[in-house]
């Protein structure tokens, strides 16, 4: 069975942008694969973040996963804090990844030019991301299309440490929605929504209540032509709403383009809030369930111990090859 890997961030509120583009494919997939989700809060703290409100949100990420459908059963979740080997392989792969690869990573570009001092952390994101997909022998990673640079670097990263030391990780493969790829903000359809984005009217948040999901998309930015069709480049608020909309429905988008023939924005704008309502509607209400539950944390546990075991082989393996510490008597090998 082939294994796959994702992770997203808990710097904030999780989005319908993420939603889609990520944890609805993880759903579908984990019946598949040999799947490993992660809460990344060592990536979180590449920025910065307030103590309390990280520790909230990274258990919120943990139940919001379980309330999407994730199921313990069938995936390992976990905190990538909770296993060390994260940080142990991430310090390797930096000393594998150049500074002028680094520099050239968009998000780097974009996150740095956004913060009054920049953390090397946010520099040297990318092995760390690396770290954790290669520390599961990963095949295949499920993302949105902004992290496609990511994992192409983690590609030549892993390609970069075979060939160098020894052939022991796994290249893996994004795999990217045809379409949610990238959720577009509700304020500036050229701009991707975001989790941090300062405008609260931008994202829908996945524990947003019925008044505020019909008021961020009745204040959505479209268009005055009145046309409801999918045309990204003239049309991108519209398309966008479009593309949300086919996903929390069983209806493609030219079979909406249909229905909405004729009619304004207005109606169309009225029915998509309905749609995305009763989509996270049952989320939201396991979520209540989960969030103080004992059953997250001993989930959590598990999760860790599980990731634990792999990751730690594959660590030795990487710590081998490179020549670090000391040859161990088989005695000690595990
Ligand atoms: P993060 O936390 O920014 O986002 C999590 C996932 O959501 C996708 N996404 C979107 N998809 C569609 N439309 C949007 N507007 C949108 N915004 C975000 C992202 O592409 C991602 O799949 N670097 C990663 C986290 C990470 C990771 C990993 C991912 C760390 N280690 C290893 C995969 C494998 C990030 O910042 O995602």
């Amino acid at each position: 069975m082939k294994t796959i890997f994702s992770g997203i961030q808990p710097s904030g509120m999780l989005t319908i942008g993420n939603y889609i583009g990520a944890m609805k494919q993880f759903v579908e997939l984990q019946n598949d694969y040999n799947c490993y989700f992660c809460i990344v809060d060592e990536h979180a703290i590449t920025v910065p973040q307030d103590r309390l409100k990280l520790r909230q949100n990274i258990r919120s990420l943990a139940a919001l996963y379980l309330a999407s459908g994730i199921d313990p059963e069938k995936s390992t979740l976990f905190i990538q804090s909770e296993v060390p080997a994260h940080t142990q392989l991430g310090w390797m792969m930096q000393c594998v990844s150049y500074v002028g690869e680094l520099e050239r990573m968009t998000q780097y570009k974009d996150k740095s030019k956004k913060q009054e001092a920049v953390t090397a952390g946010l520099l040297t994101y990318p092995p760390l991301m690396a770290a954790d997909i290669l520390l599961y022998n990963t095949d295949i990673v499920p993302v949105g299309d902004d992290q496609k640079q990511h994992i192409e670097l983690t590609r030549d990263l892993a390609e970069r440490f075979n060939k160098k030391y020894n052939d022991i990780f796994t290249v893996p493969e994004p795999r990217i929605p045809e379409t949610g790829a990238r959720i577009m903000s509700l304020q500036n359809p050229e701009k991707k929504m975001s989790k941090s984005d300062d405008n609260q009217k931008a994202s829908i948040f996945m524990l947003d209540d019925e008044k505020q999901i019909e008021k961020k998309i009745k204040s959505a930015v479209t268009d005055s032509e009145g046309v409801v069709k999918y045309d990204p480049e003239n049309k991108p608020g519209v398309s966008n709403l479009l593309t949300i909309y086919t996903s929390f429905s069983d209806y493609s988008i030219q079979e909406l383009e249909h229905k909405y023939e004729g009619k304004g924005y207005g109606e169309f704008k009225q029915d998509l809030a309905q749609v995305v309502i009763e989509g996270i509607k049952p989320i939201q209400q396991r979520y209540i369930d989960l969030i103080e539950s004992d059953e997250l944390d001993e989930i959590l546990d598990m999760g860790a111990e599980k990731a634990s075991l792999v990751a730690e082989k594959t660590l030795r393996k990487a710590k081998k090859a490179m020549g670090l510490g000391r040859v161990k008597s088989k005695k000690y090998e595990k």
